[in-house]
């Protein structure tokens, strides 16, 4: 792991989580393997256990979610922790008050950790950099950075439908690639795994310059890019995100790049289809895949529980231990 990762305290242990970029794969199985066990957790009739009992967990979006943001609420739930969720709309961001002092004012309630996510890249550093040093930051998507708890329950849903060993699968990960952090996030945790092959399939203008540098193979044909596949990442077209015209029409991408029964054919038989939502039916892919035999997409919002219910527990295990 990189010196000085301001993730990691003095003992090697995760204290933030702000990107996949720097840790190593011990780590991520750690990772993996707590999220097994906290897997069972939730398929409990009392779906609690008292490891985070009396801190104080704070979820501070200021960006829409659905998936991340109610699901690390459950997450802390379940780990019996007490969670306040701000409504930035309603809270003083809204009459000009800083990041900052926004941070500052909350952290003086006592809080253990924040849960952060922003529209602008580098947020969740920027406050892992502020904080009091008893205090975690966890990154639920900065900018086109990075979204590094969606990457692991990824990691997690490939590793329980296709087996722990990454080294003989071929990923392909198609769509909007230049303007997505989950994809960043996704490339990072598959080359630490050992993944076989790690394709991206997108339009030249999708393509961020980092992709090569990174190690993936790049496609600019679906059929082709997806062939032999053993996982199939979907991504939304993020054009909240786009500056000028990447496309020529939402109906072009969809004939080109969009995942139908018939295109789907081309890959391996037992290809899994994964999107981290929320989805563009008739953009990315067509609802027959979206909701078909080999779609896992649901399954990763399970999953996203038991993730982040093993980053929070290992980051506040840190503190508790006296870490940095
Ligand atoms: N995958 C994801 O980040 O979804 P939300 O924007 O709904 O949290």
């Amino acid at each position: 792991m990189k010196a000085n990762d301001p993730q990691i305290d003095d003992q090697g242990r995760l204290r933030h989580f702000l990107t996949i970029s720097g840790l190593n794969q011990q780590l991520l199985t750690e990772i993996l393997d707590t999220a097994e066990s906290f897997a069972g957790v939730t398929e409990q009739t009392v779906k609690k256990v008292p490891l985070l009992r009396g801190k104080t967990i704070v979820n501070l979006f200021f960006e829409a979610s659905t998936r991340t943001r109610t699901t690390f609420e459950l997450a802390a739930k379940r780990l019996s922790a007490d969670v306040l969720n701000i409504n930035i709309t309603q809270s003083s961001a809204a009459k000009g008050e800083t990041l900052l002092d926004t941070l500052r004012n909350i952290e003086a309630m006592h809080v253990d950790m924040f849960i952060v996510r922003h529209a602008d890249s580098g947020a969740a550093h920027f406050i892992a950099s502020n904080v009091a040093p008893h205090t975690s930051v966890i990154n639920a998507g900065d900018g086109r950075h990075s979204h590094p708890t969606q990457a692991m329950l990824d990691m997690f849903t490939i590793r329980r439908t296709k087996g722990p060993d990454f080294g003989r699968l071929r990923v392909a990960i198609v769509g909007d690639v230049m303007h997505s952090r989950v994809a960043r996030s996704q490339i990072h945790a598959l080359n630490v795994l050992n993944t076989g092959e790690v394709r991206i399939v997108a339009p030249k203008t999708l393509i961020p310059a980092y992709a090569e540098s990174l190690g993936t193979r790049i496609f600019h044909d679906l059929r082709t890019g997806i062939q032999d596949a053993d996982v199939i990442i979907m991504l939304r077209l993020q054009h909240e995100r786009m500056k000028g015209a990447l496309l020529p029409s939402e109906h072009e991408y969809y004939e080109l790049f969009g995942l139908t029964e018939k295109k789907l054919a081309s890959a391996n038989p037992d290809a899994i289809v994964m999107h981290p939502g929320p989805i563009n039916r008739g953009v990315e892919m067509d609802s027959e895949v979206a909701d078909g035999p080999r779609s896992v997409i649901l399954q990763q919002v399970s999953h996203g529980i038991a993730v982040r219910m093993a980053i929070m527990s290992m980051a506040m295990r840190s503190q508790q231990d006296g870490g940095e």
